[in-house]
């Protein structure tokens, strides 16, 4: 989808829509203007009560005097100051009621977007999300499309309005943010949506392929079985034993910074297919276990987000990829296996396997000398039954890169919440045999599989987003969300932002000291 801003007068956008915003009282400029233009058409609508003053209701007028717009779509901000809360509201209201307008192209007036508790850059970038989210479709396999409806018509160009100049650049630089989040984030839903007889640790591969192909910056590497068995990672390749797919540990390395800049590494679970394994998973609704590559997925769009912006980081996106199946060859439980760090696992549940192939992939994150490492996981179901479907858990072994993504997962409406992690916890995942189980029975499901991960992160700051609640939706809306791409990139803008900071306090103080020695 194209979208530009530009600057002028509501009243005299020449488009098929025109969205103009309408609170309770106070009217912003671009309603005001049309307003005249139309003799009162607006003011007269909403003092009849035609537009019900919840955040994100809307009001099509379909032809209209006085206006160069073919219709105009009242939305309603509410009866109350605008927050970041209800201005979510409006961009979905927004959203939703120009796509079902059925046009190809839409002036939206940003003019009475502005929360009080955000920038209006803010707001541009989420409603720029959003507008690029509503163009996903996953219709690759129907033979018949859902959507397509008489006139066919496809919403492709956005303009964002505004009267005056202020926060131009800012704003202009969010809606492109914004529209590369949302396009990173189908990248990922189509990934995630995919079914596990197409999407495989091979066809992941590819995918990580063919995007560095397309980008000098980045270069991806595909280690197979052959490799992962030679570096000894048997904790890996006990996941992946069962399966007749090759599992797959796929590095990504972006240089987009400066040269010896150390990276982040985002370590997406690629788990293609999780039956259980031996210990399988019961019938119900186990179609969705397709979804438990999410983390890679996530990482993969975040990096389509990464190239696309060209941003000024270095980032390492690693999948550790293997399908998990019952067979003759699969591994048992009781089965004790040595991991690449040296540590040995006994499985007691096969159905634990994403935290055996993502530490391994966490001891090969070792050799990039990572500032940090993120990994993202649909790791238990136990985070659903502790989060919901709204917020990410969130462990780490280090209090400011914790607070550091909290913040990105506030700033960029993709939430996450910390778990605590201690010896108590860790405890639970001791072995009569081994140097650890790889579970730790039913109590806190979620943090011992962190406390897990943890043992594996002792050299490094690292965190793992646990996104079994967010990463799809159930039932009837039942898809991939593209989460928690929006969280992984506002963290790394905000790591880009605090260097740049950084950077130019250094030139202060170098500059400072230089002309105090100058002096002396
Ligand atoms: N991929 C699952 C976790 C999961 C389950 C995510 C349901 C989303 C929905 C993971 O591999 C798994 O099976 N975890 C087990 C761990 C248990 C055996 C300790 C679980 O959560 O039941
Ligand atoms: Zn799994
Ligand atoms: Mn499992």
């Amino acid at each position: 989808m194209e979208i530009s801003v530009k600057i002028g007068a509501a009243d005299k956008q020449r488009t098929q829509c025109l969205v103009i915003l309408a609170g309770k009282t106070q009217q912003n400029t671009a309603f005001i203007a049309v307003d005249k233009a139309t003799g009162n058409l607006l003011s007269k609508l909403l003092k009849r009560g035609d537009l019900k003053q919840t955040p994100g209701q809307t009001l099509l007028i379909p032809s209209i005097d006085g206006v160069q717009a073919e219709r105009i779509l009242l939305v309603a901000t509410g009866k109350e100051t605008l927050t970041a809360k209800t201005a979510i509201k409006v961009i979905a209201g927004i959203v939703t009621a120009v796509k079902l307008s059925a046009v190809s192209n839409a002036v939206v007036s940003l003019d009475g977007l502005e929360p009080e508790d955000r920038s209006p850059a803010w707001a541009a970038s989420q409603l720029s999300q959003s507008l690029e989210l509503s163009s996903y479709r996953f219709e690759q396999f129907k033979s018949q499309k859902d959507n397509k409806d008489d006139k066919d018509v496809t919403l492709n160009k956005v303009t964002l309005q505004l009267t005056v100049r202020k926060e131009l650049v800012d704003i202009e630089k969010a809606a492109i943010t914004g529209r590369a989040i949302g396009f990173g984030m189908n990248q990922a839903r189509n990934l995630g949506d995919l079914p596990g007889n197409e999407c495989t640790p091979s066809h992941l591969a590819k995918e990580a392929e063919n995007l560095a192909r397309q980008n000098t910056k980045l270069s991806t590497k595909v280690l197979g079985e052959k490799e992962m068995k030679k570096l000894g990672m048997g904790s890996f390749l006990s996941v992946t034993k069962g399966s007749a797919e090759e599992g797959k540990l796929i590095t990504m390395e972006y240089k987009g910074g400066k040269r010896g800049e150390q990276p982040i590494v985002l370590l997406g679970k690629g788990v293609t297919f999780d039956s259980g394994g031996i210990s399988l998973k019961p019938g119900a609704a186990m179609d969705e276990m397709k979804f438990d590559m999410c983390g890679a997925a996530s990482v993969l769009g975040a990096m389509h987000t990464i190239v696309t912006l060209k941003l000024p980081i270095n980032v390492v996106g690693m999948i550790a990829s293997a399908e998990n199946m019952p067979s003759g060859h699969a591994s048992k439980p009781g089965d004790i296996v040595t991991s690449l760090s040296g540590q040995t696992i006994e499985i007691l549940n096969t159905d634990a396997e994403g935290r055996l192939v993502l530490c391994d992939a966490l001891t090969y994150a070792e050799r990039f000398k990572p500032r940090a490492v993120v990994d993202i996981a649909t790791l238990t179901g136990a985070c659903i039954v502790a989060l919901g479907a709204h917020i990410s858990g969130l462990l780490s072994n280090n209090d400011d890169l914790a607070e550091q993504l909290l913040a990105a997962g506030q700033q960029a409406e993709d939430p996450a919440w910390r778990m605590p992690m201690d010896e108590t916890y860790d405890k639970m995942l001791d072995s009569n045999f081994a140097d650890m189980a790889n579970i730790g029975g039913r109590p806190a499901g979620t943090i011992t599989a962190g406390c897990f991960l943890a043992r594996y992160a002792k050299s490094f700051s690292w965190a793992h987003l646990d996104i079994a609640g967010t990463a799809w939706n159930s039932g009837k809306k039942k898809g991939s969300t593209g989460r928690p791409v929006p969280l992984l990139v506002q963290f790394l803008l905000d790591q880009i932002a605090h260097d740049a900071a950084n950077t130019v306090t250094m030139q202060k103080t170098s500059a400072r000291k230089k002309t105090a020695s100058r002096k002396t």
